[in-house]
């Protein structure tokens, strides 16, 4: 059966000259699994694909492996395994994860070779793995105390759920392990601490577990990261750390979307602690901000390229280390670039590929270096077409800013710390500027389409309403105002 992989197809151009060279030697060893391709799995996919990880099934044996085989070598041609999304020509990502070419022959090979399982003593020892954990053995574990049960079918529930930590002194947190109990129905779970036991209590004084909140987290209490589908535990860079005061009891902010069958979780959270306190602080400028919700996201039915972009200038040098994207079914694209003072345009995230499915915090090898004047521009992008085998919608509907899973959102966030500690207090001031001035020109947005039907004379209101009412609900949506103002700017 000849293959039709396009990526293993040069491959196997490989595999054949190595054949070739092979068989001018007297004892062409056969390609097996406990010499050549265990430690392939064993190093690239086995994190995952082990007991108690997001992988559907271990990759752990010659029996686990072999009988997949061609369905590895599909996922792998797909490049849909190992899962990797961030792209940069200019800088590198920790921890990326990907196959060598010859790593891809040498599995071809073994397929095409008969999937021989070799000599057992030849195989490698396992990875050491934490049962349970991508970052080993963690401080302090805790987990919600009943398990919370979702509906099959109903709207997105954001529930927040208050754990006691008992801590008798300061901490600090240099990564925090979230372990959803139920991945078919946690979105993603946002964590806050509480020092003054009114998450605890409301969580207490309601008689199911959790208690119910708008979304935005807390009221009152530090933010001290998330998860999202698809996030993989990762340790802040040496000397950075989030304060954990003593007392703190732990606030999960959880957005849950049913599965179609009643489920039940229990999250599980581990947290590493840093020896040392930090030696400096760190912040991250998303853009757009709120995650898209400032920016008027309104993406009409079969548009499959909507964008929507966002620029910040760095006030101070700066030195960044963590990146991450966020968007739903019908992200598409997402860039970050930087543009220095010197007019050299740098790459720090590509994504073009938008899985919803592995929204991964990613960091950069080494710290990024931006001087001050630098313009981040970021550009998401969504496809809104039929073409996007993501779209919950068949045929697709216009679909707008929200909080829900069917809903859209976008935006990329860039984790730094100032270049001189010196100057955290003016980079996380202008950060909160460009926050404040995305409200406000979201305000004004608004307030031109109220003045818009405030202002006009009733009859020729109606009139507006009779011609722009496209979706006829009777008045006019965000677009239609828009569509009727264009029109009446043109009279
Ligand atoms: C970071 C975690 C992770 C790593 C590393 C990883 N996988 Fe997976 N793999 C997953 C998850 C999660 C799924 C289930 C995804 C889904 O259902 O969409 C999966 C699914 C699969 C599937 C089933 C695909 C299907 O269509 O049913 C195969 C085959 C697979 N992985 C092979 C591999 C191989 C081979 C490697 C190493 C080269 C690898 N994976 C590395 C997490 C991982």
């Amino acid at each position: 059966m000849p293959r039709t992989f396009k990526y293993i197809v040069a491959a196997t151009t490989l595999v054949a000259s190595h054949f070739l060279h092979a068989s001018n030697s007297p004892a062409a060893a056969p390609i097996t699994f406990t010499e050549h391709v265990a430690p392939i799995v064993f190093e690239n996919c086995a994190s995952c694909h082990r007991p108690d990880e997001a992988a559907p099934f271990p990759l752990l044996s010659y029996r686990d492996v072999q009988k997949r085989a061609e369905l590895i070598l599909t996922v792998i041609d797909d490049g849909y395994m190992p899962p990797w999304h961030a792209q940069s020509k200019d800088f590198e990502f920790h921890g990326r994860r990907g196959l060598d070419p010859e790593e891809i022959e040498t599995l071809v090979a073994w397929v095409d070779g008969g999937r021989l399982e070799g000599d057992p003593a030849k195989l490698p020892d396992l990875p050491q793995f934490t049962s349970g954990w991508q970052l080993g053995e963690p401080d302090l574990v805790v987990s919600m105390s009943d398990g919370y049960t979702l509906y099959a079918e109903g709207p997105d529930i954001y529930r927040n759920f208050a754990i006691p930590l008992n801590l008798d002194e300061d901490k600090w947190i240099q990564a925090i392990e979230f372990r959803p109990g139920n991945r078919a129905i946690v979105h993603h779970s946002l964590f806050y601490y509480d020092t003054t036991g009114e998450a605890l209590a409301k969580d207490r004084s309601d008689p199911i577990p959790g208690y119910k909140t708008m979304g935005n987290g807390v009221e009152r209490g530090g933010a001290i990261g998330g998860w999202a589908v698809g996030g993989i535990a990762k340790k802040l860079p040496e000397g950075l750390a989030y304060r954990l005061p003593k007392g703190s009891d732990l606030i999960l902010s959880t957005h849950f979307h049913p599965s179609g069958k009643e489920e039940t979780e229990v999250s599980t959270v581990g947290f590493y602690f840093s020896e040392k306190p930090p030696t400096q602080r760190f912040t991250a400028v998303q853009l757009p901000p709120a995650f898209g919700a400032l920016a008027r996201v309104n993406i009409p039915a079969g548009d499959p390229n909507y964008t929507k972009t966002d620029s910040f200038v760095l006030p101070v040098d700066v030195k960044a280390f963590g990146i991450s994207s966020h968007a739903h079914y019908l992200g598409k694209r997402m860039n970050l670039s930087a543009t220095l003072p010197d007019g050299t345009a740098k790459e720090l995230l590509t994504i073009d590929d938008w899985d919803f499915s592995w929204q991964e915090q990613y960091q950069y090898k080494d710290y990024v270096a931006l001087p001050a004047g630098t313009r981040l521009d970021a550009e998401v992008v969504w496809d809104n077409s039929v073409n996007n085998p993501n779209n919950p919608n068949d045929p697709p509907q216009r679909v707008r800013w929200g909080r829900e899973s069917g809903d859209e959102m976008g935006s990329i966030t860039l984790q730094m710390v100032a270049a001189d500690p010196a100057e955290f207090g003016t980079l996380a001031q202008s950060i909160r500027s460009h926050v404040s001035e995305a409200r406000k020109n979201a305000r004004n947005a608004r307030g031109r389409q109220n003045r818009l039907s405030n202002t006009i004379a009733p009859r020729i209101r109606e009139q507006l309403i009779t011609r722009f009412d496209t979706d006829k609900d009777g008045k006019l949506s965000a677009e239609e105002r828009e569509a009727a103002q264009n029109a009446l700017r043109r009279r």
